[in-house]
């Protein structure tokens, strides 16, 4: 068959533009960041339909088009068509944040003796904190990004080195986050980090879901399981108090499937705190470098499916409850309240100056790592 010569010109143009790296990975050109550096943004795809975007600012998940019960494919993230949308992105739809993903009380913490103290950008109930890594965390960052391949799957690694007395934060620290898209229609977000001297931190990965597909409708109908017998019960700043509480009998009780929607106005203190669902839930599996369940996610219409699995103690289940239509996201769609939740495996909020916690300590010689792994059906 001969192909006509408008149809030939635009294939060369757009090869030109977006170049395959190896199957199923091409990168191109996403844009300039306000300086005229370039930013690069990657697309990965698989042989049963999905496709993740994935850029160098911010190590940001741009999109994820998963399959229907029909096998139909949509984007299934809140966030923007444009570098220059993501340039604004105060939500942190996406993100890879960090230092210190989650809260941090009064911006305040003491490493070996020394008090440090960061921005505080955030105040719920009146107190401040510091949140998701300060006033340009990691997610406002560019990263440089690599095309890599495991197993047949392909990926993209995303570098960045923060400088010691980043946003307030102690220690040169080597950053690598990885996007892996598997056959067994899996994306898998990994972070790990070295440090030059004593630190704190926690990555933590802050796409905002709505497997419906679409970005207009309510999550609060999504289905979710939660493996997890505790929660973090907190003060009214959202800083855990350092007791684990158990959920049975109360609406933060996910061990079984509940619609999200069934209890959420239910007359229960966490959830006037959290204006809803934004709390942590210690996960019952060890989170000792092994993969725990954390979570099962359902939209019953469009049937799909994601299972999330992690080697972090802990999830913060944040069910869009900030979302108030004022940000016009992908396809010109103003994001409504809780048209979209985050699903965000992590060390326990404020852990620095919890001596509960886990510890949030990484120290010369040791590699710290975070790894999840979202799987996705229909049924
Ligand atoms: C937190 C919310 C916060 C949101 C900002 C979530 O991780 O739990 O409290 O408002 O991030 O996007």
């Amino acid at each position: 068959m001969k192909t006509p010569i408008l149809l030939t010109t635009l294939i060369v143009m757009s090869a030109s533009l977006s170049s395959p790296v190896t199957a199923g990975l091409t990168e191109s050109l996403y844009g300039k960041m306000p300086d005229g550096r370039e930013v690069k943004i990657y697309t990965l795809t698989n042989s049963s339909g999905m496709e993740a975007k994935v850029t160098e600012y911010g190590a940001i998940l741009v999109s994820l088009k998963v399959p229907d019960k029909d096998g139909k494919p949509a984007d299934v993230t809140h966030g923007y068509d444009t570098l220059e949308g993501w340039l604004g992105n105060s939500s942190y739809f996406g993100a890879s944040v960090g230092r210190f993903g989650n809260r941090i009380a009064n911006g305040k913490f003491t490493l070996d003796g020394k008090e440090y103290t960061l921005l505080t950008n955030n105040d719920p109930g009146g107190m401040p904190c510091a949140l998701h890594g300060g006033k340009e965390g990691f997610c406002k960052k560019l990263w440089k990004g690599e095309a890599v391949s495991a197993d047949g799957a392909s990926g993209v690694k995303l570098s960045y080195v923060s400088a010691d007395g980043e946003e307030g934060y102690p220690g040169e620290l080597s950053v690598e986050v990885t996007y892996t898209l598997t056959e067994k229609n899996e994306l898998v977000w990994e972070a790990k980090a070295t440090t030059k001297a004593p630190t704190v931190l926690n990555i933590v990965h802050h796409t905002y879901w709505n497997l419906s597909g679409d970005p207009d409708k309510s999550i609060n109908d999504h289905e979710l399981t939660l493996y997890a017998a505790n929660y973090l019960p907190t003060n009214a700043g959202m800083i855990p108090t350092g007791e684990k509480a158990p959920v049975a009998g109360t609406p933060l009780d996910f061990t079984k499937a509940h619609v999200i929607g069934e209890r959420i106005d239910a007359d229960f203190e966490a959830l006037k705190f959290g204006g809803g669902y934004d709390h942590a839930w210690v996960l019952d599996g060890t989170g000792d470098g092994d993969l725990v369940k954390a979570a099962r996610l359902r939209d019953p219409k469009s049937g799909r499916v994601m299972t999330l699995a992690t080697n972090q103690p802990a999830v913060q289940f944040y069910g869009g409850n900030f979302l108030d239509g004022t940000t016009t996201g992908k396809g010109g769609v103003k994001y409504q309240h809780r048209t979209a939740l985050c699903l965000e495996t992590e060390n326990w909020p404020d852990a620095p100056n919890n001596p509960k916690a886990p510890t949030a300590i990484l120290r010369p010689g040791e590699t710290y790592h975070h790894k999840m792994v979202h799987a996705f059906s229909a049924e």
